[in-house]
């Protein structure tokens, strides 16, 4: 008999990251569903509507003409120039395609950004509460991830001097921002933007810009850290405005010096990313009449929330500038948001997403809710966590 052999195999240290408890709210409603139960789907942060019509005509004609090989490195020539178009449609700023990246999703310009942005061990600020695989991809990369917490009075959102300050006590070499920003909804007004921007490239701080809630602004418009400067790095994705999380398509725009070692890394990494995505995603831009009334249809349902939810109970929450969430301060009933949205689910048929994903400790106090759903839907929300919450309080 073979003697077994001891087995090699040990999770490294860097693949310690931690899991999304929302994935357990997941199993939870889909548990809860196979027996019956009708759920009130708010703690996926994604659309309930699919590609734009054009998207999909593109890939069924695609599909009668391959083959579908690799495409280059940095993306099909033509969707860069579409998308490098959408900057002067969107912001009137004249972006040369060469700089356009092509990845798969945001997520995929992430690991890229990072990884040739920084060195193992480079300390890189991402706010609190925020969207924990910044922190997560950061610490699989061995660098650092350094938390801010931020509060109500800056909108939930870093500034200039809670940079500084996290700079003075140890050296910073990039920081995250995003906005709108996921958990919250908060944006960052221009100027707060360009302050931030320009006090970290003044203190040699890199700036990665995550702008995928870009097009889904409701209070004012988005600014995209691309006006402010030629040296952030700017992440964006069709998964969003565009309604299309499992093409696994997005975007950067990279700084001139670091678009070689992209290429190079996207090259080695992933070789290319989906060539249908890619015709999907270039025909999605024709497709904006589509996506505008799905935008309306979440700027029908932050109404009913905001309205609502009071009225539900839950009186208290960040601005919902833009995205599709509502982030609830639920203190007044409970400090395990965890046990709460369990409790949720199971009383009121309602899923959201625990508070503490997006910030350890005071996220126990927070509720994030995804209004990314049918309105019908959303006013049911509203009746059914009233109703649960006058039978808890
Ligand atoms: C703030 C933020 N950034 C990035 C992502 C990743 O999106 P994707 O990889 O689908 O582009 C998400 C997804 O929810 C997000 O909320």
């Amino acid at each position: 008999m073979l003697e077994m052999a001891k087995s090699p195999l040990r999770p490294s240290a860097r693949s310690n990251v931690p899991p999304f408890m929302v994935m357990d709210v997941v199993a939870a409603a889909a548990r809860l569903e196979a027996k019956g139960r009708r759920i009130i789907h708010m703690e996926v942060g994604q659309p309930a509507a699919g590609a734009a019509a054009t998207a999909i005509a593109a890939v069924r004609a695609a599909l009668s003409s391959g083959p579908h090989g690799y495409t280059e490195a940095l993306g099909i020539a033509s969707l860069r120039r579409r998308i490098a178009r959408a900057y002067s449609d969107w912001h009137g700023l004249d972006i040369d395609p060469g700089r356009i990246v092509v990845t798969t999703g945001s997520s995929a310009g992430f690991m890229l950004a990072f990884l040739a942005a920084f060195e193992a061990g480079d300390r890189v600020a991402v706010a609190l509460p925020g969207y924990p695989p910044y922190r997560h991809i950061l610490s699989a990369l061995n660098c650092e991830p350094v938390f801010i917490e931020t509060t109500a009075a800056t909108r939930w959102s870093l500034t200039d001097e809670l940079l500084l300050a996290e700079h003075r006590v140890r050296p910073l070499q990039g920081v995250v921002v995003g906005s709108p920003a996921n958990p919250t909804g908060t944006m960052l007004p221009a100027p707060a933007l360009a302050a931030l921007i320009k006090c970290a490239q003044d203190a040699g701080i890199v700036v990665i810009s995550d702008e995928i809630y870009h097009g889904l602004d409701y209070a004012f418009a988005a600014e995209s850290a691309a006006r402010l400067s030629g040296d952030a790095i700017i992440i964006n994705s069709f998964s969003k405005y565009f309604c299309m999380t499992g093409w696994r398509i997005g975007w950067m725009v990279v700084p001139p010096p670091l678009l070689r070692p992209i290429e190079r890394l996207q090259q080695n990494l992933a070789i290319s990313v989906p060539t249908l995505s890619q015709i999907a995603a270039e025909a999605a831009f024709d497709g904006r009449a589509e996506l505008e009334k799905v935008k309306q249809g979440y700027e029908e349902n932050r109404r009913i929330l905001l309205a609502g939810l009071p009225r539900a109970g839950l009186t208290s929450f960040l601005p919902a500038d833009g995205a599709f969430y509502l982030y609830a301060d639920i203190s007044r009933f409970s400090t395990d948001s965890f046990e709460f949205a369990t409790r949720m689910l199971e009383e009121a048929g309602v899923a959201a997403t625990p508070g503490v994903d997006f910030d350890p400790l005071r996220g126990r106090n927070f509720l994030r809710l995804c209004y990314a759903g049918a309105p019908q839907d959303m006013h049911e929300a509203v009746e059914r966590i009233g109703k649960w919450l006058r039978q808890v309080a």
